[in-house]
């Protein structure tokens, strides 16, 4: 479990299933977009199936709650590859939690959580250059801009040139 005492992130269990679907069809205009699997028949089989998969050697994806308890979005390391210490870092929160910090908060718990504890040295956060609210968690979270990458991410069907951020120190709060 990782809190800086605002949210906390766990890993997801079976009985989350209808929370992150509920989440998932209630956020489909935002989350479509940028993430392929967010399509309107997504469901609880579709989050059990994340589920047995989110905790193992390539993957390390966390729950976020806030106070009340409320399963208010996602938050991971995914593509870990140990040879080279390095991993992905991705997000989504449900629609009815952005505005309050919670994604750039929970990016600098799981990075702190990647680069300390499983010892890993470089996360990074790739978005498209049309992604704003995304470019701006990863800034906010102090990811270093690297650049952007042409034609990096295919959404949709569509080809986008992607903003590179990496994270390679844990980050203060
Ligand atoms: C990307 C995504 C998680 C960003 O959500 P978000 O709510 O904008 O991001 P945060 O939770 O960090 O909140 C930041 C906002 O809260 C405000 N905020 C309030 N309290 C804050 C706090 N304590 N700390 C930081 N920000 C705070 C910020 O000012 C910012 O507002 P702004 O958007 O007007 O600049 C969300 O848009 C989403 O789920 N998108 C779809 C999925 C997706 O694109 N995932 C990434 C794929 S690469």
């Amino acid at each position: 479990m990782l809190t800086n005492g605002t949210i906390v992130l766990r890993p997801p269990m079976q009985g989350d299933a209808d929370a992150i679907a509920s989440a998932v069809q209630a956020s489909l205009r935002d989350l479509s977009r940028w993430l392929p699997w967010a399509t309107p028949t997504y469901n609880p089989s579709d989050a059990l199936d994340w589920i047995s998969n989110r905790f193992d050697a390539t993957a390390h994806s966390f729950l976020i709650l806030d106070a009340a308890g409320n399963v208010v979005g996602t938050c991971g390391l995914n593509q870990i590859e140990r040879a080279s210490l390095r991993a992905n870092l991705g997000y989504w929160l449900h629609s009815d939690f952005t505005g309050r910090g919670y994604a750039t908060m929970a990016t600098k718990l799981v990075a702190n959580h990647g680069l300390s504890d499983l010892g890993l040295q470089r996360l990074e956060i790739v978005m498209s250059v049309e992604n704003e609210p995304s470019r701006k968690v990863a800034e906010r979270s102090g990811a270093w801009h690297e650049g952007i990458q042409k034609k990096r991410l295919q959404v949709e069907g569509v080809t986008h040139d992607a903003h590179m951020f990496s994270i390679t120190e844990p980050q203060l709060d």
